[in-house]
C-alpha cells in the first residue's frame, strides 16, 4: 500500500496491536484444520498467493496443512492511485498450469476486492477444477464489487492496517501482529 504522501525518514512509531500474534496463529491454525478437511480427497490442490502481502500469511497457513499442496504467485498493480483502484494488471503471472486443478487463492486482505474479483475471474477461465478465496483481513465495508471469501480470518474495520505481510511504504510487512498505523515519523 502506497500512501499519498511519503515520509522520507520514514514511520517510527510503533503501530498500534488490533489483531495481536496469539490470537493470528489461533485463528490460521483453524483455518488449516478446516481446509485440510476441505481438500483431503483433492487430486491436485494448488495454493496460489497474491505478491506481496500475502507471503507471511501464506507461509503460516501451509505449513500448517497435512496435504500435499504445490504454490504459486501473482504480483498484479491497479492502473492510477492505489487508494482508487479499478482496472488490474497482471505484473507476474503463474507459472503452474492450474487447468483441472482445485486453487486455493490466498490473500492478506480483501478492500475493494477488484484485485481479487480479476484474478478469481482469471483463474476460472483457465480451468480450474475449483477455485476458493482464503484472506486473512476483510475489509467489508470497503467492497465495491462481490467477492466471496471462503475461509475467512478477521473481519476488521476500515483503518490503515500494518504487519504481517500489509505495508506502509514497504515498511512494517515484518510485524509479527496486525498493527493500525496511526501516522507520525
Ligand atoms: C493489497 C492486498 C491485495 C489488494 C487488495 O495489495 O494484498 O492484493 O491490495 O485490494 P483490493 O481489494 O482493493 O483490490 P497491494 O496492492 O497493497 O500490494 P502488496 O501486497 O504488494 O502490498
Amino acid at each position: 500500500m502506497k500512501p499519498a504522501k511519503q515520509n522520507p525518514a520514514g514511520p517510527r512509531q510503533a503501530p498500534r496491536v488490533l489483531i495481536a500474534e496469539d490470537d493470528l496463529d489461533r485463528r490460521i491454525a483453524e483455518l488449516a484444520a478446516e481446509i485440510d478437511r476441505d481438500y483431503a480427497d483433492s487430486d491436485r490442490l494448488v495454493a496460489i498467493g497474491v505478491l506481496k502481502g500475502s507471503v507471511f500469511f501464506l507461509v503460516d497457513l501451509l505449513k500448517r496443512l497435512t496435504i500435499p499442496v504445490a504454490v504459486d504467485f501473482f504480483q498484479t498493480s491497479s492502473y492510477g492511485d492505489s487508494t482508487e483502484p479499478g482496472e488490474v494488471r497482471i505484473r507476474k503471472d503463474i507459472d503452474e498450469s492450474i487447468r483441472g486443478a482445485d486453487v486455493l487463492l490466498v490473500e492478506d486482505i480483501v478492500d475493494t476486492g477488484y484485485t481479487l474479483r480479476t484474478i478469481l475471474d482469471l483463474l476460472r477461465w483457465r480451468g480450474a477444477k475449483s477455485v476458493r478465496l482464503c484472506a486473512l483481513l476483510d475489509k467489508a465495508s470497503r467492497r465495491q464489487v462481490e467477492v466471496p471469501i471462503d475461509y475467512r480470518g478477521f473481519e476488521i474495520e476500515d483503518l490503515f492496517v500494518v504487519g504481517y505481510g500489509l505495508d506502509y511504504n514497504e515498511i512494517y510487512r515484518n510485524l509479527r501482529y496486525i498493527g493500525v498505523y496511526e501516522g507520525g515519523a
